[in-house]
């Protein structure tokens, strides 16, 4: 049955009715391949709806954003000092979302949201152990002690730190960039393994969360997640 693509949009918990509407005059939506129009109507049983490119979920009433975080906002839902927050990047979906995790104010990069408490406990889980990816730049050199020290375990205050990767590495200039990807998610992690060797970090980006990559997306800029990644995330 045909029905107004705003209701279909609302009814998966994606976007309100008049958000939905927006969605749709900005173009973000498409039906079988082609950008629908204001006041359009698909069959969902028939039809190909997307948003972003992304096929629109069930009507769950879920949601699950993958937001590249920018420098200087605060992973939370409100801060007492009245520094930008995370959830201020999202208001455009009606619905409240919370950060999976944090990044530090001064990290940037992929922070899932959702409004959807049981998949968060699970991916916050120390059990679950997800891997995470960080581009970690630091002044100077990486030579390969720091690195072995990095992969094999760091005796931080909170205990030895558990295997870890480095790849990528790449020095330009006074810099150095490495991909460096671990499992746990202790409290500042990244930055106090590279003190605890004086490696001085200059700038700390999350570009994987699991099979999930930040790619192209810019700061401040989120995407919502296909029902596929979320079924993936709920393996994981
Ligand atoms: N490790 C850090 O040091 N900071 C983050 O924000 C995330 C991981």
């Amino acid at each position: 049955m045909k029905v107004r693509l705003q209701k279909l949009i609302a009814r998966t918990g994606l976007a309100s009715r008049r958000k939905a509407d927006d969605l749709i005059a900005a173009g973000r939506v498409a039906v079988n391949g082609r950008v629908a129009v204001p006041g359009e109507t698909a069959d969902p049983e028939i039809d190909r709806i997307t948003v972003d490119g992304a096929p629109l979920g069930a009507p769950t009433g879920k949601v699950y954003l993958l937001l590249n975080k920018p420098i200087g906002y605060v992973t939370s839902a409100r801060d007492p000092q009245g520094r930008p927050v995370v959830t201020e990047l999202v208001e455009s979906v009606s619905a409240r979302l919370f950060p999976i995790g944090r990044l530090d104010l001064n990290t940037e990069g992929l922070l899932l949201m959702t409004n959807d408490g049981e998949l968060a406990h699970l991916l916050m889980h120390p059990r679950h152990q997800v891997e995470k990816t960080y581009l970690v730049r630091i002044r100077g050199r990486l030579d390969e002690k720091d690195r072995n020290l990095l992969q094999e375990g760091i005796l931080l205050e909170d205990g030895k730190t558990a295997p870890a990767r480095v790849g990528h590495v790449r020095t330009g200039g006074s810099h150095t960039w490495f991909h460096l990807t671990i499992r746990e998610g202790r409290n500042r992690q990244v930055r106090r393994m590279c003190e605890a060797l004086g490696l001085q970090v200059s700038r700390l980006k999350r570009i994987g969360v699991g099979f999930l990559d930040l790619g192209d997306l810019p700061p401040g800029r989120f995407r919502h997640l296909s029902s596929e990644e979320v079924d993936r995330l709920k393996k994981l």
